[in-house]
């Protein structure tokens, strides 16, 4: 499948790799280290298992696929070594993963071609998405969205709006600011979501939802978004 979409061989896009973005682990306090900056970051933890690489998809896209509220085409942002993608994908969705760091995308790929799994994977920025050359109608996004500062936040929204197509939705997960231990990416305040997708969109929803992580706290809260892609220029 050839997006036409602009290869990051060196995997640094401009979002901010971390913990759920976060290298220095779930659950336990004081090595949640955020490192902030640069997916180049991210690269350093798919040397290894980060935390929330579980081996399966996140409880809340399994649910929001049963529920039938995952429609179409997905892309998947920051989509890791690929298992929320590879499980949509096995459930009949043409899926694109793109993530900043080749090697998680070629993890990712190695997981496709093991399992045969007809997702496709590509090192994409994804703050800068407009190359893709085609719209979804559906973008997931575990664990991106908490990962980018301001500036990287409002870059996302205008890359976001040219691949969503109208009528659209966008699903994020994200830490919440009910997490308690310290470290890791930031923390989501629930009016978050509404400040940010005030134009070009539409907050549907913010629920109380959590991110399954392979360290000693297993569940971290977090908030499930519904954003739905309404029309204009974001
Ligand atoms: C916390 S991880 C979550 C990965 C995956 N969604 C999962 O649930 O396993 C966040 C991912 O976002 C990626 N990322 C961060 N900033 C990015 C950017 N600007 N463009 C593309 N990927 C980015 C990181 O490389 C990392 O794989």
């Amino acid at each position: 499948m050839d997006h036409n979409m602009k290869s990051r061989p060196g995997g640094h896009p401009g979002g901010q790799p971390g913990s759920h973005g976060h290298p220095g682990g779930h659950g336990h306090p004081g090595d949640h280290g955020h490192p902030g900056g640069h997916p180049s970051r991210f690269g350093q933890a798919y040397d290894g298992t980060p935390p929330w690489d579980i081996g399966r998809p996140q409880s809340a896209i399994v649910e929001l696929e049963e529920a039938g509220k995952i429609k179409g085409t997905v892309l998947d942002a920051g989509c890791g070594t690929g298992e929320n993608a590879l499980y949509l994908a096995g459930r009949g969705h043409e899926v694109l993963g793109i993530d900043g760091v080749d090697r998680a995308i070629e993890k990712a790929r190695q997981k496709a071609a093991e399992r045969g799994v007809a997702a496709h994977f590509e090192v994409v920025d994804a703050v800068d998405l407009s190359n893709i050359g085609r719209t979804f109608d559906t973008v997931i996004d575990v664990g991106l969205f908490h990962s980018f500062d301001d500036e990287q936040r409002l870059l996302w929204t205008k890359s976001l709006a040219t691949v969503l197509a109208p009528g659209g939705r966008y699903f994020v997960v994200t830490f919440s600011d009910r997490v308690q231990f310290s470290g890791g990416p930031r923390r989501i305040r629930k009016g978050e979501f509404a400040d940010t997708f005030k134009v070009g969109f539409r907050v549907v929803s913010v629920d109380e939802s959590h991110l399954d992580s392979n360290r000693a706290m297993r569940e971290v809260p977090a908030w499930l978004a519904t954003i739905e892609r309404t029309h204009g220029e974001a």
